[in-house]
């Protein structure tokens, strides 16, 4: 029998609708945007990655997030590792199989298998080497290549970020008839500093486009296995949208909701929130990321939480109670940065806020600064 973690919503429309923009701007990457964990990884992993495989293309992943410090060598790894994939089959059988018959005997009895596919060594230095490494891939593949970077704005914050944009945009330029890219972003405002300042390399370079939440689909589909674990009891769909939105459209979140309500077989969906947040095991996750920030940060956090303007006078005052603090603007400032670059706090349309609207509730019902 399914579970509440079975449920996966599967998008290959989205997929296709994508891939068709890639081809018709050949060279032009798509920067798909959205807020933390509403499923843009999933997304590549399960709906893009096997439409393009269809489609004849070779995808590869790299997650740039995992490897900060070296945002391009990562890209380079993962092309090598495709690249050894592609190359060394599985079985020593299909290794020599694929290594080409220089000669054979007349009586076919001395059969000489050649030497090992060898072939130059790759460039060392890592711009060249993304150029080397695409173009044998795709040669390899005999496809385009479709290169998925994930969390694509830790290029802007890397060291040397411009040139290391300078060299991707260079080579998916350069080589666009072999490969092509999808990025995404989770932080509006690196991505939109990435992309769009007049002079920095990636400038109208790519397609910023709005990654969509999951909707009814999947609200759906939690409620029919809800009534089908429950019988007599429902969903309301309303309450599911009213809640999914709320939470910020996460689904392993309202999933995780879900599920309580389906232990306790409570159905007002707003409950189970409230029910959810106020566990001890929730807590204790809020606790602990509150604790990972120091004191004063976390009064800029409460600040934030509660929409007030962050560099006021009267916030100013209000930090000053902080043992040991002696707030000033740039102080307040710096700390805005390093919770927006620690995932805390994230930058959209209504201005700063708390990156995960549950956490920002937590530290709303605290209250103290
Ligand atoms: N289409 C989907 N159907 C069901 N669950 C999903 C779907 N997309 C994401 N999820 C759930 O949400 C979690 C977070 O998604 P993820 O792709 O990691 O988010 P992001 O990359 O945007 O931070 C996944 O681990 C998965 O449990
Ligand atoms: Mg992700």
């Amino acid at each position: 029998m399914k579970t509440f973690d079975d449920l996966e919503v599967r998008r290959p429309a989205l997929a296709q609708a994508y891939l068709a923009l890639l081809g018709a701007q050949p060279g032009r990457p798509l920067a798909l945007f959205a807020p933390r964990r509403v499923g843009k990884t999933f997304f590549l992993d399960h709906d893009l990655a096997p439409q393009a495989h269809k489609a004849g293309m070779l995808p590869v992943y790299a997650d740039l997030w995992l490897h900060k410090t070296a945002p391009l060598e990562a890209v380079n790894h993962a092309l090598e590792e495709a690249l050894d994939d592609a190359r060394v089959p599985a079985s020593s059988i299909g290794k020599l199989a694929k290594t080409p018959v220089k000669k054979i005997g007349v009586l076919g009895a001395s059969i000489d298998l050649g030497d090992e596919p060898q072939r130059r060594a790759l460039p060392e230095q890592s711009a060249l080497r993304l150029d080397a490494l695409v173009t044998r891939l795709a040669g390899q593949h005999k496809g385009q290549v479709l290169l998925m970077l994930d969390e694509v704005q830790t290029l802007g914050e890397a060291q040397g970020g411009v040139s290391l944009i300078a060299s991707l945009r260079a080579v998916l330029h350069k080589r666009r008839a072999e490969v092509c890219a999808v990025f995404t972003g989770s932080s509006q405002e690196g991505l939109s500093r990435l992309m769009n300042t007049a002079g920095a390399p990636m400038y109208q370079f790519a397609q910023i486009i709005d990654f969509p939440f999951l909707g009814d689909e999947f609200l759906q589909m939690l409620a029919v296995h809800f009534a089908a674990v429950h019988p007599g009891k429902t969903l309301a769909m309303d309450g599911l949208r009213s809640g999914f939105e709320k939470i910020g459209c996460k689904p392993a979140l309202m999933r995780d909701v879900v599920k309580a309500m389906s232990a306790e077989g409570l159905t007002d969906v707003q409950r189970g929130i409230d029910n959810y947040m106020a566990s001890d095991h929730q807590v204790a996750i809020w606790r602990a990321l509150l604790n990972s920030v120091d004191a004063f940060d976390q009064g800029v956090l409460a600040v934030i939480a509660r929409d007030q303007a962050p560099l006021s006078q009267s916030t100013l005052q209000a930090l000053a109670a902080i043992p040991g603090a002696k707030p000033t603007i740039s102080k307040v400032r710096s700390s805005i940065e390093k919770l927006k670059r620690s995932g805390l706090l994230s930058k959209n349309a209504g201005g700063t806020t708390i990156d995960d609207p549950l956490f920002a509730e937590y530290l709303r019902q605290r209250g103290a600064l």
